[in-house]
C-alpha cells in the first residue's frame, strides 16, 4: 500500500500482489507518472526486500549519537512529544542516547552531514542552496540543476557508483539537487495529481526537502523500467546499495516500514550522506532511521 492509510495502524504493508491497494498503490503510479521525480511509497509485501535496511522496531538499539543534538545550537528538542491527533499510531519519539562516537556535526545546519530535515525540522534558511554544488562524474539520468550534488557528497557518491559497476551493478543518478524552487513545483504536482494528503507521503514540501541540502540523491539503474517505483526494491542497484551504501557514507533514509517515523513510505532510491563512519554505526547498530539514531521525535505528518 502507498498511500492508503487508513487502518494500517502499524504501518506495515502486508497486502499480496494482487490486494487492493497493490491496484491502487499502481493507480498512484500510473497517475504520477509524468511527474518530475518521484514516487514514494511502500511496496506490498509481506517482509521487506533484500534491499531494505530494516530493524525491527519492537526492539531498538539505543541511539549512540544524542549528543549530536547538544551541538546542534536551536535543533528541536529530543524530547518526546505526543503524536499529532491525525496520526494517533505514530511511534513514539526515541529517547536521547548518552554519548556517540566520532566527531559531532550540528543537526540543524545544512551544511552539516548530519543536518535532519523532516516533517518537524524545516531547512533554515528555506532557501538554502548549498555554496558547494556540482556535477559528479557518474552516469547521469538526469540534467541541469537536478544532476548536482554538494561538493562531498558527489566525491562520495563518484567512489560508490565505480564501486557498483566494478561488481557488475549500474548506478545512475536520477535526481539530486533540487531548489526551493524546483520542489516547490514537484510537490505541487503531486498536489494536483493526488491530493495533499497523499502528496504529503512522497514528496516534501517545499523547504522540508533533502534534496535541498545537497546531502541526497535518488539513484537509477539504467533502465528505468522500475525507477521511483516500489519494484526498484528488488532491482541489482537498490539490492546493492541496501547493502554497501554505508561504505561510502549512505543511508537509505527512508527504508521500509518506518514511514511513521520518517514521515514518508519506503523509497529505495533514496541515499542520503552522512559520513562512512555514521553510516556504518546505523548499520551495525541495527538503527534505521536518521529520527532515531540521533534521539529525534518522529516525525511522521507536519505540525
Ligand atoms: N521524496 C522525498 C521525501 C522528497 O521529496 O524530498
Ligand atoms: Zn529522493
Amino acid at each position: 500500500m502507498c498511500h492508503d492509510g487508513a487502518g494500517d495502524v502499524t504501518g506495515r504493508q502486508t497486502a499480496g500482489p494482487g490486494s487492493p491497494s497493490r491496484r491502487a498503490f499502481s493507480r498512484f503510479l500510473a497517475a504520477g507518472a509524468g511527474l518530475a521525480a518521484l514516487t514514494a511509497c511502500t511496496p506490498d509485501a509481506a517482509s521487506p526486500p533484500s534491499s531494505a535496511v530494516v530493524t525491527s522496531r519492537a526492539t531498538p538499539t539505543p541511539a549512540p549519537a544524542a549528543t549530536a543534538s547538544s551541538t546542534a545550537a536551536g535543533s528541536p528538542s529530543a524530547t518526546a512529544e505526543p503524536p499529532p491527533a491525525s496520526t494517533p499510531t505514530a511511534v513514539a519519539a526515541p529517547a536521547p542516547s548518552a554519548s556517540a562516537p566520532g566527531p559531532q556535526h550540528s543537526l540543524s545546519d545544512p551544511v552539516s552531514p548530519w543536518v535532519v530535515v523532516n516533517k518537524h525540522r524545516a531547512l533554515s534558511p528555506a532557501a538554502f542552496v548549498p555554496a558547494d554544488l556540482v556535477r559528479p562524474g557518474v552516469r547521469l539520468a538526469t540534467s541541469g540543476e537536478a544532476a548536482l550534488l554538494n561538493s562531498t557528497t558527489a566525491a562520495a557518491a563518484e567512489r560508490m557508483f565505480a564501486a557498483a559497476a566494478a561488481e557488475g551493478v549500474t548506478l545512475t543518478l536520477a535526481s539530486g539537487y533540487r531548489s526551493f524552487a524546483t520542489q516547490t513545483a514537484t510537490y505541487g504536482s503531486y498536489v494536483k495529481s493526488r491530493g495533499q494528503a497523499e502528496a504529503d507521503t512522497a514528496s516534501a514540501r517545499p523547504g522540508y526537502s533533502e534534496h535541498q541540502t545537497g546531502w541526497a540523491f535518488d539513484i537509477g539503474d539504467g533502465g528505468g523500467a522500475c525507477s521511483f517505483q516500489p519494484c526498484f526494491a528488488e532491482q541489482p542497484a537498490a539490492v546493492w546499495a541496501g547493502t554497501n551504501a554505508h561504505r561510502f557514507g549512505f543511508v537509505v533514509r527512508y527504508p521500509w516500514m518506518f514511514h511513521e517515523i520518517t514521515g514518508y513510505y519506503y523509497e529505495p532510491w533514496h541515499l542520503r550522506y552522512i559520513g562512512t563512519e555514521a553510516a556504518t554505526d546505523m548499520l551495525t547498530r541495527g538503527i534505521a532511521t536518521l529520527e532515531e539514531y540521533f534521539g529525534l521525535e518522529a516525525a511522521p505528518a507536519y505540525l
